[in-house]
């Protein structure tokens, strides 16, 4: 640690992951924000502290390692797995990952329940309420959905009642609202800042801190029949990390310096309850919690059961990982809800990525190669500075977590690169090599376009780890920008560095391509979803056997006038003539059907259907949306076969 960072400390956290959701771009959009400041700090001189990690106690946990027929344990010790190896992926650059199965965790937990039980701000009590299961929540009436119904998952509540111990929050309420008051930025951004507010101004209630509805949690201590509620339990994890109990040393540097990055949906937690048990404790409160906005997709929520979630893996292998990182804080200001498209992706990695970035470094490599035989010119006659007042905008952006603006900052920069090669037409200077002007002229251009690309590569280092390094390569700098100090960014720092062959750093996507592949790729999950959703325990080969199918022919169709799905058929067998009713009406007209050779299910027990007695089932195939047939095909055999053939 040099000098710098012995007094600027910096310590970020993501929220812990619940482990048994698959991790998908909320996930990814948090912790890459995180990495994001944390390696911006970094730049910055801090000492950075960045915390990630899972959230694995509780109801659902529990749940499912017994469907499974596991132990919780062995769930989670598998599972959470799935977070680390994404953020390996996703290049983040975290201090520490901390699980609330873990020790260190567990003995912090029980140790400030057991301060405030001792203290009496935690006493006993009857909790009653009306309950979400899958969310382990008590929902307030004023917050249910329709029907008594969840108001995030939407699934019905549970009217519940527990011995429960309290947590006599509402005793510093005062307290939090006067840091509030004197704190504008404890709360990012406004909007946030103003709900915590108004609810704190309103009634709140003791919050209820232990279940005796589940096992899966870490036990309250002295009362084993209770386990501690899971937030009660997660929300501890930011302090027992940097060693509230095992390291007061560690402690003191990291606590003060503490910022909570979480999504809109649990500042509640982070803002009051949090804090409330900071105050009670006697801890100091967080610096910031800086609250983001939520991802839809394609302009719908993301849900599992719409099959829209988006698979961060997924985006990387299809994209790239910059890419990726660059469209979530770009397309988005930081705090408001955006919506996320592949085909907005693809467009900022062909205009700002492919077109700004990528052939600034492609031109500027190719100009120095062609021109300078790759040796980036000493300039003799000074420097055109382009970069401004970029590094402050940058800082003044970064500082309120306004991530968008900050990159629009570096891409106004890169634009006006860009734009000083239009203007001082290097190739016409190329032409004029005679003149020692123009020698000068050419010379200082290259040298300032090495520049706006060094600079460059150094700010959007923080955001595009990678790119940054393939950048500094490409220009022959020596070390990492990734440990370059913001202070020494100025403007003509070298010159006679020997630049790299040009490599494309963004290949240009070709859209039409692009939707096409998307389209057959479509049709063919498609294809695939259709007949797995419909799984049939198996069958031994008598039970198949058992079905008597024969090939028949279709004589008449006719209209059943009470019926809108079924026609009444006239079916010949060749050994005997039927009268089968067929779900099939939607699908053909009668002339369409008369006289089609199908496969017929000949020994069914006849059923009355609209009052006519129906002896078999013709075949088909079907596509089928939410239980209704979409489209449907007749099976018919191939060829010529006498009618009453025997299909097996
Ligand atoms: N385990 C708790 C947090 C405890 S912190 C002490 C939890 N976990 S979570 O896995 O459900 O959610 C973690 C984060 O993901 C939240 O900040 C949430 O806002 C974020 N997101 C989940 N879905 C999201 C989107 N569709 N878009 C953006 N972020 C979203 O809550």
């Amino acid at each position: 640690m040099d000098n710098r960072t012995r007094d600027k400390v910096f310590y970020i956290t993501t929220p812990i992951y619940y482990v048994n959701d698959i991790p998908h771009i909320g996930h990814a959009y948090t912790t890459i924000a995180c990495d994001t400041m944390s390696r911006y700090k970094r730049m910055k001189g801090f000492d950075v502290h960045f915390l990630t990690g899972t959230d694995e106690h509780g109801q659902k946990i529990q749940a499912a390692a017994e469907k499974q027929g596991i132990t919780p344990q062995a769930l989670v010790d598998r599972i959470h797995l799935n977070f680390k190896e994404l953020w390996k992926v996703l290049n983040i650059s975290n201090d520490d990952f901390i699980r609330t199965t873990e020790d260190r965790h567990i003995r912090v937990v029980q140790a400030m329940f057991k301060k405030l039980m001792d203290q009496g701000d935690i006493y006993k009590g009857t909790y009653e309420g009306h309950y979400c299961v899958p969310c382990e929540t008590y929902v307030p009436e004023s917050s249910m959905g329709p029907n008594q119904t969840c108001p995030d998952c939407g699934r019905p509540l549970t009217m519940m009642k527990e011995e429960s111990y309290f947590f006599r929050g509402s005793k510093y309420v005062p307290q939090l609202i006067e840091y509030y008051e004197k704190n504008l930025s404890g709360v990012m951004p406004r909007i946030r800042y103003n709900e915590i507010m108004s609810f704190l101004r309103g009634e709140v209630r003791d919050q209820s801190v232990s279940r005796t509805t589940l096992k899966w949690g870490i036990p309250v201590p002295g009362d084993e029949k209770h386990v501690i509620y899971v937030w009660f339990d997660a929300l501890i994890n930011y302090a027992a990390a940097v060693g509230y109990l095992d390291n007061p040393e560690r402690f003191q540097r990291y606590w003060p310096a503490v910022r909570h990055m979480v999504g809109k949906d649990i500042i509640r937690f982070h803002c009051v309850i949090w804090p409330l048990m900071l105050l009670a404790l006697g801890l100091p409160l967080p610096r910031s919690v800086i609250a983001h906005g939520w991802w839809t997709v394609d302009g719908e929520k993301m849900s599992k059961s719409k099959g829209n979630v988006v698979d961060p893996f997924k985006m990387v292998k299809d994209y790239g990982l910059d890419p990726f990182r660059y469209f979530l804080l770009r397309e988005v200001p930081f705090g408001s809800d955006g919506d996320f498209s592949e085909a907005a992706l693809v467009g900022r990695i062909n205009s700002d990525l492919a077109n700004d970035l990528g052939n600034l470094l492609n031109r500027t490599l190719q100009m120095s190669e062609s021109y300078r035989g790759g040796v980036v010119p000493a300039a003799g006659s000074g420097y055109d500075d382009i970069l401004g007042s970029v590094l402050e905008n940058v800082d003044a952006a970064m500082e309120r977590f306004a991530f968008d603006e900050a990159l629009k900052e570096v891409w106004a920069f890169i634009g006006r690169a860009n734009k000083y090669i239009d203007e001082t037409m290097p190739w016409k200077l190329a032409k004029e090599q005679d003149d020692p002007a123009s020698v000068a002229a050419l010379d200082k251009v290259l040298m300032n376009l090495f520049e706006a690309l060094r600079l460059a590569a150094l700010l959007v280092a923080p955001v595009m780890p990678q790119t940054a390094q393939r950048m500094w390569a490409q220009l022959g700098l020596e070390g990492d920008p990734l440990r370059e100090l913001y202070d020494s960014f100025h403007w003509g720092m070298g010159s006679g560095t020997r630049v790299r062959k040009a490599e494309v750093l963004f290949p240009r996507i070709d859209i039409r391509e692009w939707q096409k592949a998307r389209e057959e790729k479509k049709k063919m999950e498609e294809e695939k979803k259709a007949p797995a959703a419909e799984h049939e325990p198996e069958i031994a080969i008598e039970d198949f056997k058992a079905v008597e199918m024969r090939v028949a022919r279709i004589v008449k169709a006719e209209e059943i006038p009470k019926s809108r799905k079924l026609y009444k058929l006239e079916v010949d067998l060749g050994y005997e003539t039927r009268t089968v009713c067929s779900g099939i009406k939607a699908f053909f007209t009668p002339e369409e059907l008369a006289g089609k050779r199908v496969i017929l299910v000949t020994n069914l027990k006849p059923v009355k259907l609209c009052g006519i007695e129906s002896n078999g089932m013709i075949l088909a195939a079907s596509v089928k949306v939410d239980g209704n047939a979409e489209s449907l095909t007749l099976v018919a055999p191939e060829g010529d076969i006498p009618l009453g053939s025997r299909v097996s």
